[in-house]
């Protein structure tokens, strides 16, 4: 551990110096094979040509301008980003550079569209008791999970977190205090749970009836992660708010909140702002995330590969694999073991690996992952697990 970090994070012991596609390296010319995807943002690997390109000319015309004016590079970012959302219903953006800030964008969004429509006093925001929304105090309120309420609050008034799947409950939450749902499609820190269908399908019709505001984070599972370039498509779902980080710049911080018809004018001059955000580095990786990721074939391959390394870990037939699920290239496999051991011991023989909760491996490998990769990389998990 180093002597100059705040000792936030569980770590394991290598310095990687480089990486390329699938892989990372570290000073000694040891690889590891990346099923993670640095959490879900390394979405097109390490030093994928084309984003070094796009990053390096474009910090070679300028790495930043302030929000006072506009910039080429982040004009056709904005314009293919809600291009890409649209089949979501998206008209406009705002960009930042993380998913917290994305959220607290929504959040902004939400209790001013209430605050116009029904006056004061309906600001509460409705997400679910397993839900996971970020690390600001505002974000930390958010997330219904209570390990994360436990030495930092007070926490920012204005949250009520509903049961995963209990619909009558979410009928209840949903009361005139409230002026947006906030759902993860698919659950991520909390295990790779997609939502029911059904249970996503009497959110979509509450919130359409009494006009709360529908918010989906895609922080996690968009940016092709799911095999639909948004979650809520997979599902049929058109919600009036969605945000993004994570993979949607392939590496440099992004956040994004896009709102559709409703709400797209809700926040005004003066209401918002963020420095760093549209910056034209992210930007321009971000349109190279786009112009890859947001095609049918692309996709669908994101879908296969998918198919493959759960049907590779089926077919083990372990008995304690307990449950394999996710979608695309999110994937939770509960085990009866300690995750953490496992990661360490994948580690130790040169594959990463993510942990979502005490006993569920996470796999979100970059989506440029070959068959063999995948292969070679779940026969050395069989060993371990
Ligand atoms: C679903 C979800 N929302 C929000 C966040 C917070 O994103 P960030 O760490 O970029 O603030 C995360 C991060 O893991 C996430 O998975």
């Amino acid at each position: 551990m180093s002597d100059y970090f705040m000792n936030t994070y569980r770590r394991l012991s290598a310095t990687f110096t480089h990486g390329e596609g699938a892989f990372l390296f570290d000073g000694t010319g040891k690889r590891w094979l990346d099923f993670t995807s640095g959490i879900a943002v390394n979405c097109l690997g390490h030093a994928y040509p084309a984003l070094v390109k796009a990053i390096s000319d474009q910090s070679a015309r300028f790495n930043h301008v302030s929000n006072y004016y506009q910039s080429d590079v982040t004009e056709r970012f904005a314009q293919k980003l809600v291009e890409a959302c649209s089949g979501a219903g998206m008209k406009k953006v705002f960009l930042g550079n993380s998913g917290a800030e994305a959220n607290e964008t929504a959040f902004k969004i939400a209790r001013k569209y209430s605050l116009k429509k029904y006056g004061p006093g309906r600001h509460a925001v409705v997400t679910l008791k397993r839900s996971f929304h970020g690390r600001t105090i505002t974000a930390l309120s958010a997330t219904g999970q209570d390990k994360f309420h436990e030495d930092f609050g007070p926490f920012t008034e204005g949250f009520k977190y509903a049961a995963e799947g209990d619909i009558p409950a979410l009928d209840r939450a949903l009361d005139n205090t409230v002026a947006g749902l906030l759902l993860e499609a698919v659950q991520g820190e909390t295990g790779v749970r997609p939502l029911d269908q059904t249970y996503l399908e009497a959110a979509a019709a509450f919130c359409a009836e009494r006009d709360i505001l529908l918010m989906f984070d895609e922080i996690q599972c968009g940016v092709g992660r799911t095999g639909a370039f948004l979650a809520c498509e997979g599902f049929g779902i058109k919600p009036d708010v969605v945000t993004l980080a994570k993979g949607l710049a392939g590496g440099v911080p992004v956040g994004a909140a896009l709102a559709g018809e409703k709400a797209a004018d809700t926040l005004v001059i003066g209401d918002h702002g963020s420095t760093f955000g549209g910056n034209p580095l992210a930007a321009a990786s971000g349109l190279v995330v786009l112009e890859t990721v947001n095609n049918p074939g692309f996709l669908q391959e994101i879908t296969r590969k998918g198919e493959k390394l759960r049907s590779v870990i089926r077919s083990w037939n372990k008995p304690n694999v307990k449950d394999v699920r996710g979608k695309g290239l999110m994937i939770g496999v509960d085990i009866e073991q300690d995750a953490w051991g496992i990661l360490e011991k994948a580690f130790e023989k040169g594959v990463l690996l993510l942990s979502a909760g005490a006993k569920t491996l996470r796999f979100l490998p970059p989506y440029i992952i070959s068959d063999e990769e995948i292969e070679s990389g779940l026969r050395i998990l069989e060993e371990i697990v």
